[in-house]
């Protein structure tokens, strides 16, 4: 049986490591970069879902090829849910990770309800059909930062069931907690029973 092949519709070199990493030789993922594709894809929704289908809607139509996106979002009990859809750019466009978090930790202060989680929606075009798929990974927000791995929020978010954060641990260890590899894993399944 062939490989299938997906173009992931993304520019964030950390969420293909991770997918990478998750699917194996089971699925051919190519980049971006790698299909030799510049673009700068709006995320203009207020929903990740909204966000995914835009992603995956604009690379199928510039390349026809099955292809897919995701959209994830850190929700914050405590703050509504926020920053929810807003995650990459809580402190401003074009904001740094770190003054991200230091929002969410300044906006955090004093509350007691750490409680937080990341949720994952992709968005697959498989021949020309629309998929959608979400992992959702729970956890509590700390209350100082630590850990140097990973990107984003990572420093500050510990997965439920383990003890420390997402930034302290290897890449297989995220992956075992993560939104992203919940949400990806039930793609590789959908995949293997089309086929
Ligand atoms: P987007 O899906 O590219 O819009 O990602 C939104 C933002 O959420 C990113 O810029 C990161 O700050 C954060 N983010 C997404 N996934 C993760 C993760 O796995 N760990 C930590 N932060 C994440």
């Amino acid at each position: 049986m062939q490989i299938p092949k997906l173009i992931f519709a993304t520019n964030n070199f950390n969420k293909v490591k991770e997918i990478k990493s998750v699917v194996g030789s089971s699925i051919d993922i190519v980049s971006l970069a790698d299909a030799g594709i510049e673009i700068d894809i709006p995320e203009p929704h207020i929903t990740l879902k909204e966000n995914a289908s835009e992603k995956s809607s604009v690379i199928h139509a510039l390349t026809k090829e099955n292809c897919f996106s995701e959209d994830t979002g850190l929700e914050v009990e405590a703050l509504n849910g926020e920053p929810g859809v807003k995650s990459a750019r809580y402190a401003g466009d074009g904001r740094s990770f770190q003054e991200n978090i230091n929002l969410l930790l300044n906006n955090l202060s004093g509350k007691t309800n750490r409680s937080a989680q990341f949720r994952t929606v992709i968005s697959l075009i498989w021949n020309n059909q629309e998929y959608f798929f979400e992992g959702i990974c729970k956890g509590q927000i700390t209350d100082i930062q630590y850990g140097e791995e990973g990107f984003g929020y990572d420093p500050i978010f510990i997965p439920a069931g383990s003890n420390k954060t997402f930034a302290s641990m290897s890449m297989e260890e995220k992956n075992s907690f993560s939104h992203r590899k919940k949400a990806i894993a039930q793609l590789v399944t959908f995949l293997k029973n089309i086929q």
